[in-house]
């Protein structure tokens, strides 16, 4: 008996070393782009956890919307402000890419878009409720005119019908776009009888309501797995939904329809390439793709570059890890794995995003998670210190771009300018 549990556990070990392979060193110095970021970050940046933006980058990237959007002649491109929440950054992306278009998606930022860009045209990309939009009015002081200026986002007949009421007691007229369901089923009206019902409302007040559009956002097009159809079946079914709202409008509320005050919106990053292909939108979404966080390494946005990363300087390097209460026993751990041969605590972390530069850092499971000081862990080969940058890839943006104070914005790796979030 004891023979076979000898031989049984022999082979278990041999199996088990079969599968579990010692790790290779992953680590690697920072490639030339990040040494000279962190150069210039440790004689001139702030030495806490930084947002950069990479100018020349953002150029680029910049660039390649507008090119596309200007294929179809009197096609606009709008930028998505949420995507990019700092005023400054709104504006420099406006000026290269020559537009007042911006979208959106939550009062307060609103209230901020009409008074410092009194000259813009806002599109709200998600419906409000009627008690955020008149706060928007009540706050409202400067030229900017929201009758004029402004589309209000309408997913179903009563959220048109409370604007009515707004507009009644504001004594106001307001233009209302109409978010269309295009696949996405994130709400929103499809050609049938509440858009039927939306409509009527609107042509039945014409001294209060305007209908000023559509709104169809289709990200799922680059998004789902190709199995569930190609780029261009998914797209082609998106803009058949599209097109059977404006048949509808057209056929059945023909006052309604005038083309050249209408915005007909759609894309957003993922797709807005994948529009070039179609002529009925007039009007292209794009934020997030400007700075290409690596949720957003997808197929269509492969000529796009990344423009932002999170900088944090080592504040410690305390050798192979150990482990709180295992103390000598954690031996083990920097023995078996190369890659703990050397850690590192940082300021800050545990942000939404993957480690950069240099290459092979990893984070520690069994130490856990520290926003205040995370742990970084790595073999020799990487060749931080003290002081050092710790350079991440934020996932996505929106809420990133956040929590860092002002955005540190480069050209040619040299810092160039400091630019405020929203607050
Ligand atoms: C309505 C709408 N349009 C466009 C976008 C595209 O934004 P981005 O380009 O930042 O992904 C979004 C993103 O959430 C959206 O909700």
């Amino acid at each position: 008996m004891k023979r076979r549990t000898l031989l049984l556990g022999s082979a278990g070990l041999l199996a088990a070393g079969a599968v579990i392979k010692r790790p290779k060193d992953m680590g690697q110095p920072y490639e030339p782009y990040f040494a000279a970021l962190n150069a210039e970050l440790k004689a001139n940046g702030p030495m806490r956890p930084s947002l950069v933006i990479d100018l020349d980058r953002l150029d680029h990237n910049i660039d390649l919307v507008s090119a596309s959007v200007r294929k179809h002649p009197g096609r606009q491109f709008r930028i998505v402000e949420k995507s990019l929440p700092s005023p400054k950054l709104l504006e420099y992306i406006s000026k290269r890419a020559n537009t007042n278009r911006l979208m959106s998606f939550h009062q307060p930022f609103l209230s901020h878009d009409a008074a410092m860009f009194p000259m813009s045209d806002l599109l709200l990309g998600k419906p409000l409720p009627a008690r955020s939009a008149e706060l928007f009015y009540k706050s409202l002081t400067g030229p900017f005119d929201p009758s004029r200026q402004l589309q209000w986002l309408i997913d179903t007949p009563e959220r048109a019908a409370q604007y009515l009421d707004l507009a009644k007691s504001l004594g106001t007229r307001m233009r209302l776009n109409l978010e269309l369901d295009v696949g996405l089923h994130r709400g929103g009206l499809a050609a049938g009888e509440a858009l039927a019902a939306t409509l009527k409302l609107i042509a039945a007040n014409p001294a209060l309501l305007e209908f000023s559009g559509f709104m169809g956002y289709d990200p799922f097009v680059a998004m789902v797995p190709s199995l569930l159809g190609s780029h261009e079946e998914l797209l082609a079914k998106v803009m058949a939904r599209y097109q059977a709202a404006v048949d509808q409008t057209r056929r059945d509320f023909a006052p309604l329809w005038r083309p050249e005050t209408l915005t007909l919106n759609t894309a957003g990053s993922p797709t807005y390439k994948l529009h070039e292909s179609e002529s009925l939108s007039n009007d292209i979404s794009v934020g997030t793709g400007l700075l290409k966080p690596s949720h957003y390494d997808l197929v269509t946005l492969a000529e796009h570059q990344p423009a932002v990363f999170i900088a944090t300087p080592v504040l410690k390097a305390t050798g192979p890890i150990q482990i709180p209460a295992l103390d000598a026993k954690s031996k083990v751990f920097s023995w078996w794995d190369v890659n703990q041969r050397e850690t590192y605590f940082i300021y800050g972390g545990f942000w939404m995003a993957d480690y950069e530069s240099p290459r092979g850092l990893q984070f520690n499971e069994i130490f856990g998670h520290s926003s205040n000081q995370e742990i970084v862990n790595a073999s020799a080969s990487v060749g931080l210190k003290v002081d050092d940058q710790v350079f991440f890839r934020p996932t996505q943006v929106e809420g990133v771009l956040l929590q860092f104070g002002d955005l540190i914005a480069t050209r040619g790796g040299k810092i160039v300018e400091y630019w405020p979030v929203f607050s």
